[in-house]
């Protein structure tokens, strides 16, 4: 790694030794419902039509923060995650919420991601989750390269960076701060005690969850390292990596991809774009397969069976309806007596074929939301 390069790695990690982050209480727990979309059979299956065996699943957490691993551990408990961050106090977080859970299918490892194939050798992963980590990372390039050959065949990641569009008022506080020399948060609190009723800076604050603790107003303008992109710099990055899109998931996202990318275009024309980019990302040379499995899809032949993460918390809830929190980029849907009455036939496979024309559109709906997943028969 470059001495600049490297030099900026120090400073990120020395921001996140000092302001943790996501910073929850220690005692803070999540429902076993809202961790279904993490959960790695039901992605492996949505993506390539193949049920995998949970005990040889691999899960890759870069930079995982203080509290992913926990929920990640949750969605797959017979997984093995490797949990890999800068930051030592993040990472300490991490392992005590995770512990506190009983939860102890996760390896933590402090380093750097650009430093993650050496790291970690001849392994690769089924899937890695980089969520909010890359923009922070001055040799960008290498990251995503490094997802790249850290994915095994048919795996993919989820991906999260900022929008230049939808983080422009915040980019433009961030860069006031460094002219200001505001570097710790008590100073910044008290200017934003100060932020005048419609101001541009008032107006961020309130349009923005993370300005009302500490560690999100430290991680939204005072960090040391924040880069954004327009959606085609980020695809040309991802090309790049020979990656590529599979589902984009932030709020409002469409399932099309051309359709999305399309709408995204719209918006960043109009700058009208609010969301940051979260997808789905996956390597080019498996192209081939996710192209077979859409084919034998299509044709109809498929077994449908519960995700395992709704199938625990089925009943958990006996009377009160479920409704997980939407984490694939749209409001779920409830699922409520005889939602649970007709999920709870999927305990074990069903074969597509066998679904009564009555229950189609449902069926697939919780199939949209991943609540039921589909593998070849
Ligand atoms: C904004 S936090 C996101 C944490 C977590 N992914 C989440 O979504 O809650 C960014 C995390 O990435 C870590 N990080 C930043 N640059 C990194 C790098 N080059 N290698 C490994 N971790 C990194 C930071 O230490 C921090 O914990």
């Amino acid at each position: 790694m470059s001495d600049d390069f490297s030099a900026m790695s120090m400073t990120v990690k020395a921001h996140y030794e000092k302001y943790v982050y996501p910073d929850f209480p220690r005692l803070a727990s999540v429902r076993v419902c809202d961790t279904y979309a993490l959960n790695l059979e039901s992605l492996w299956a949505r993506f390539n039509g193949e049920p995998l065996d949970p005990t040889l699943s691999r899960i890759l957490l870069a930079g995982c923060g203080s509290f992913s691993p926990y929920p990640t551990a949750v969605a797959n408990p017979k997984a093995r995650i490797t949990a890999l961050d800068l930051s030592k106090t993040n990472l300490r977080k991490a392992k005590q919420h995770t512990w506190l859970h009983l939860r102890f299918n996760v390896d933590f490892i402090e380093g750097d991601l650009i430093e993650a194939v050496d790291l970690f050798g001849e392994e690769s992963f089924h899937f890695i989750d980089c969520y909010g980590v890359i923009h922070h990372m001055r040799d960008d390039a290498s990251a995503w390269q490094t997802l790249h050959t850290l994915l095994k065949p048919g795996a993919f990641a989820r991906i999260m960076v900022y929008s230049r569009q939808a983080r422009r008022s915040i980019q433009a506080i961030r860069w006031a701060m460094r002219l200001l020399q505001i570097q710790d948060v008590r100073k910044l609190k008290a200017l934003c005690r100060s932020a005048k009723a419609g101001s541009r800076f008032r107006e961020c604050l309130d349009a923005t969850p993370e300005a009302a603790f500490d560690a999100g107003l430290a991680d939204l303008f005072l960090h040391p390292y924040a880069k954004t992109y327009t959606l085609d710099a980020l695809l040309k990055k991802l090309g790049r990596a020979g990656l590529e899109p599979l589902l984009f998931i932030h709020p409002g996202a469409w399932a099309d991809i051309d359709a999305e990318m399309a709408r995204l275009r719209t918006l960043e024309s109009e700058r009208a774009l609010t969301a940051n980019f979260i997808l789905f990302a996956g390597r080019q040379e498996d192209a081939w397969m996710r192209r077979g499995w859409e084919h034998l899809k299509a044709r109809r032949a498929t077994c449908i069976s519960l995700n395992p993460v709704i199938r625990k918390a089925l009943p958990l809830f006996p009377i009160l309806p479920l409704k997980p929190a939407p984490k694939l980029g749209f409001e779920n849907p409830a699922i409520d007596l005889c939602g649970k009455l007709l999920l709870s036939r999927f305990k074990k496979p069903v074969s597509r074929s066998s679904i009564e024309p009555a229950h189609l559109e449902t069926v697939e709906k919780y199939l949209q939301a991943l609540f039921l997943i589909e593998t070849v028969s």
